[in-house]
């Protein structure tokens, strides 16, 4: 059902977004990965071609909503279709009391405003292109459903990106739009590369393995999970986990109406060190 689809990755050179776009490229999607620096970008090309897979990159900063538009139309235009959007690009700073306003407000405008305006821009420029069906994957985190420790502007910022994502889906409901669809993945910590020497150092609690969170993405995408909302995570003495969250926007916050299910439950944190 993927092959020969388009997909766009935001932060597709590292990370969560790497493994998402390179894991889409196993299954024959031309990937095009979007990140500011050039060379990481070259790096994650390279690896996905060794592996086989179609990829192409737009080195671009996606505060530059414009500049990103550009490249949504060049794709379009090029391959006369766009299938998926990984709304993924995204970074997490501590921020305390003592951390001055304007850089929480500037964590919230990338983590918040960005993959919104994002959405917003594309359910408008898809949703009378009938013969496109564009699934938008938003990666969104643990912190839009639970109060952070030292997340004054991550917390907010994940939270209402959600709360948009959902406004959106409930205007996309109203009007019948079925060509474009929403879904959304909330990670706890994550072993990516950048975050394993924490690991190694213990500094960081509980992290779930990459894998465990493209799987969720990948599931999602090919609309095998029982909604469109999965968290994924790590559970000391249960293994990972998936919960799925009512896609609804008027159910979202009922957390009674919640199913979990267990994908591995031999993993433990320590397997990553090995
Ligand atoms: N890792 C976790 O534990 C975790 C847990 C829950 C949720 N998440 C969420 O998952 C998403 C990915 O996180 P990650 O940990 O995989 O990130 P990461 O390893 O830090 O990778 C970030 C990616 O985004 C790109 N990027 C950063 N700023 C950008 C900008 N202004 N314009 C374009 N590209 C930009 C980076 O490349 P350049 O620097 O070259 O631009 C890189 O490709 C984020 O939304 C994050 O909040 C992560």
């Amino acid at each position: 059902m993927l092959e020969n689809k388009i997909a766009i990755v935001t932060g597709g050179s590292e990370g969560i977004g790497f493994g998402i776009a390179s894991a889409l490229a196993s299954k024959g999607i031309l990937v095009y990965l979007i990140a500011r620096t050039k060379e990481k970008l070259e790096k994650a090309k390279e690896k996905i071609i060794q592996q086989g897979g179609k990829v192409d990159i737009k080195p671009v900063d996606i505060t530059d909503i414009e500049a990103v538009k550009k490249i949504v139309e060049g794709v379009y235009k090029d391959n006369g279709r766009l299938d998926i959007f990984i709304n993924n690009a995204g970074a997490w700073k501590g921020q305390s009391l003592d951390t001055p306003f304007a850089d929480i407000w500037k964590l919230i405008e990338f983590d918040m405003r960005v993959p919104y305006e994002l959405t917003h821009y594309l359910v408008n420029r898809f949703r009378s292109e009938k013969e496109n069906t564009l699934r938008i994957l938003t990666v969104a985190s643990q912190a839009a459903l639970k109060v952070m420790e030292s997340g004054l502007g991550y917390g907010p910022a994940k939270m209402g990106l959600v709360a948009g994502l959902f406004h959106l889906e409930e205007e996309l409901q109203r009007e019948g739009v079925k060509n474009v669809r929403l879904y959304r993945l909330y990670p706890n910590t994550v072993a990516t590369e950048k975050m394993m020497n924490a690991i190694r150092a213990n500094q960081v609690q509980d992290p779930v393995k990459l894998e465990a969170v493209v799987d969720a993405a990948i599931d999602l995408l090919l609309d095998k999970t029982p909604t469109r909302d999965v968290r994924v995570g790590y559970y000391p003495g249960r293994g990972i986990v998936r919960t799925y969250l009512p896609s609804n926007p008027g159910d979202f916050y009922h957390p009674a109406e919640t199913t979990e299910e267990v994908v591995d439950s031999n993993f433990t944190p320590q397997d990553l060190l090995k």
